[in-house]
């Protein structure tokens, strides 16, 4: 187990006013589409309003892609992740392995999730500052803080818990060869067998040209992310009228692991990893 401190590098100027958009559709379904918002982290926020612009990261940046929140139904919840709901009330009834204290738990399940893994559990987690999420420092200090609250009090103000420190790039190790090769992985799973990648052509399935892929995504009012990480891991978590469902497999979700996913993602959506 690493301590906190070894992730500490020396303390960078303080240019912490991070503003950025939010254009990303809310990943839970029910909610309705907001409009694009500004967000803006500074130094002055308190613990509390931190962890408000925690939940709104948690659910823009892919967690729920894995992690359920749902209070009441234990740690298992049914997602391919941890139950979040009550993380706070758990650790301090003494769920043990990791670091004691809940605010250094919570920054290394964020910075170096393989550093501990919850029992029962697979190294599928990226790092939080590594792709898809990228979080920067100020980010990961309202995630903390968000954590904290569910079950807890927030308590973590910018600069109680120390900046990453070059452990981003650390991908899960088993199948970044594979990852590393996009293309290749798309033919191997079976994709190319039921997708063309060329506008119009329909396979088993529809065409994943990046125009089509757009379309689809706005039409459903997600982020080209989140659209295709769900299509990808739950595809019957929409019932096409054009295609058939049930006949992309449902497994991808336990078969994939996190960096064969973000490949696939971004090859798909043409962007560098
Ligand atoms: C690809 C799936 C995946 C994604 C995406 C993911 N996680 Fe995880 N996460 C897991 C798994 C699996 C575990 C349990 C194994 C481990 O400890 O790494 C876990 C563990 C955790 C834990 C410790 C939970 C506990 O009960 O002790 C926290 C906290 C956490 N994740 C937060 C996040 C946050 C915040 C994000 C988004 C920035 C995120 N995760 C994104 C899969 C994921
Ligand atoms: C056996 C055929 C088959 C395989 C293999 C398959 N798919 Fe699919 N896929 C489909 C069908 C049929 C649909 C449309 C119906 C549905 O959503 O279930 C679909 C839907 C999708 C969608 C949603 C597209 C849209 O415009 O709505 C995406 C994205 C996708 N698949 C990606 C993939 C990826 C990536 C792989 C490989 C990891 C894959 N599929 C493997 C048949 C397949």
């Amino acid at each position: 187990m690493r301590s906190v401190a070894a992730y500490a590098v020396p303390a960078l100027p303080a240019a912490i006013v991070v503003g950025f958009f939010v254009w990303f559709a809310n990943w839970i379904p029910q909610t309705r589409w907001q409009p694009p918002q500004k967000l803006t982290i500074s130094e002055a926020m308190t613990p509390t309003e931190l962890a408000t612009l925690g939940a709104t990261l948690v659910r823009q940046r892919g967690c729920m892609t894995c992690h359920t929140i749902e209070p009441g139904a234990g740690i298992k919840g049914g997602g391919r992740g941890p139950n979040l709901a009550d993380i706070a009330v758990r650790r301090a009834k003494g769920a043990t392995g990791g670091p004691a204290s809940l605010m250094e738990y919570l920054t290394q399940s964020l910075y170096e999730p393989s550093a501990y893994l919850v029992e029962g559990f697979s190294n599928i987690m990226p790092a939080s500052t590594a792709a898809p999420a990228k979080l920067n420092y100020e980010e990961v200090v309202a995630v903390v803080n968000y954590l904290q609250s569910l079950g807890g009090r927030p308590s973590v103000k910018i600069g109680d818990i120390p900046r990453p420190a070059g452990i981003a790039a650390a991908a899960p190790a088993p199948l970044a060869a594979s990852a590393a090769d996009p293309k290749a992985l798309f033919n191997s799973l079976g994709c190319a067998g039921c997708h063309s990648l060329e506008a119009g052509k329909k396979v088993l399935g529809p065409s994943l040209d990046a125009a089509g892929i757009r379309q689809a995504a706005a039409a459903r009012k997600m982020s080209l992310e989140a659209f295709l990480g769900e299509a990808i891991v739950d595809p019957k978590a929409y019932e096409s009228k054009e295609f058939p469902t049930g006949v992309m497999p449902q497994d991808f979700g336990t078969k994939l692991t996190a960096a064969q996913l973000v490949a696939l993602i971004d090859y798909l959506t043409g962007r560098k990893p």
